[in-house]
């Protein structure tokens, strides 16, 4: 079982690299509403990094007081050496691209793109500035459109266009707040690889806001979970979906089955399940005997198997724990189909299950009678 990184110890960054950003006991106030909660964070140069939680969970409060749009309660942030608390908004080597481009309509894509160098101090020579905006369009494939209007691109045009403009003032740090949020379904999706791209190209280090795990997941080489503005986890997306250290992280990478129950003789019980359900962790790991605890199970460690051969097929496969299940619903995906499951008692399950895995045999049909069942070891135990 997965022994994920338990609340409240020191959030570290990734092993081997030193920290080019480093936010300490970092808090928001906003009245009598905590906005930010003692978060503690580093991040390496060049790292992509994204914040994820629902709506109103504080990412952009922590954004903004990296940008200095908003001063921190509590705590420090220090960019590659330098306290930002000395260092006002516009002179802070971070750049900001928020949710809607707020692209200049009255400026040109060129115009738009050069607008930040000519604020730059000392000035730039025209040249430079020329130099600079001809090479981030290229960067961003807009250099055929450097005379449009910004009403006349398509969202995901001005999406390329704004970050050519934050990009051409060579920011320590890039912050990226739902940079996606604005594009329509179908074309975000190619632009999250694209934009990965980009950055990764020019090599800058960058945070992203985003409340859409698959978003996190895709971009980012780590993720932070955010919920009532604390950080609850921190990790590689694939850590995170294998360790989850809570209910809230687990629920909020990808899909789970959650058992809620208590510890008792090393098993779990009360949890919904006809029989106390098999842990694997070693004695010494194990919460408390009596204290609430939680089961967290992948839909692609449950196992279906049609009831006639389920014995053998459960012995054979080594899963400890079992049960009599209705099928209740099947979403048939090509490659693999997610079933929805009816336990005895009522509560349900959900099993990823490769179309594969039926071999010859007609796969169960809703309504089947069928026997669910895992291994101990692919269960992650949960204690908050
Ligand atoms: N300027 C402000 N004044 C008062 N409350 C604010 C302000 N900005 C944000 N908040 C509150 O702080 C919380 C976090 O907001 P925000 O950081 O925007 O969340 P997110 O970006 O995760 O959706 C919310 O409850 C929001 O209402
Ligand atoms: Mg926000």
């Amino acid at each position: 079982m997965g022994a994920g990184a338990q609340a409240g110890a020191e959030v570290l960054g990734p092993a081997g690299e030193a920290a080019y950003l480093r936010i300490e006991h970092v808090g928001k106030r906003f009245g009598d509403v905590w906005a930010v909660r003692d978060v503690s964070l580093t991040i390496a140069e060049r790292e992509i990094f994204a914040l994820l939680g629902s709506s109103g969970c504080g990412k952009s409060t922590l954004l903004r007081m990296i940008a200095g749009l908003e001063t921190p309660s509590t705590g420090r942030i220090v960019l590659d050496g330098e306290d930002l608390a000395r260092v006002p908004a516009h002179r802070r080597p971070t750049n900001m691209m928020f949710q809607s481009y707020a692209l200049f309509p009255h400026l040109t894509v060129a115009g738009n793109v050069a607008f930040g160098l000519h604020q730059l101090r000392p000035r730039l020579a025209r040249a430079e500035i020329d130099a600079r905006v001809d090479a981030m369009l290229d960067l961003v494939q807009m250099k055929a459109y450097a005379g449009r209007a910004p009403q006349e691109l398509s969202g995901g045009q001005q999406q390329r266009v704004a970050l050519a403009r934050s990009l051409a003032r060579e920011p320590k740090l890039l912050l990226l707040d739902e940079p996606l949020a604005a594009l329509d379904k179908k074309i975000r999706r190619q632009t999250q690889f694209e934009l990965v791209g980009l950055i990764r190209r020019v090599g800058v280090t960058c945070i992203l806001v985003t409340h859409d795990q698959e978003e996190a997941m895709t971009m980012a080489s780590r993720i932070g979970i955010m919920s009532e503005g604390a950080l609850v986890q921190v990790g590689t997306p694939d850590d995170i979906y294998a360790h989850p250290n809570c209910c809230f992280s687990a629920g909020f990478i990808g899909e789970t089955n959650l058992f809620e129950g208590r510890i008792r003789d090393g098993r779990l019980v009360g949890a919904d399940f006809p029989q106390p359900i098999v842990l694997a962790l070693a004695c010494g790991d194990l919460p408390a005997e009596g204290s609430a605890a939680w089961l967290s199970l992948r839909p692609e460690c449950v196992r279906v198997h049609p009831l006639a051969a389920a014995d053998e097929a459960a012995a054979a496969s080594g899963c400890e724990n079992r049960a009599p299940a209705e099928v209740a619903e099947i979403a048939y995906l090509g490659g693999h189909s997610i079933y929805h499951l009816r336990l005895p008692g009522g509560r349900s399950m959900i099993a990823s299950v490769p179309s594969a895995h039926w071999g010859d045999a007609p796969p169960p049909a809703r309504g089947a009678r069928v026997q669910v069942c895992w291994a101990a070891p692919d269960g992650v135990l949960l204690s908050r």
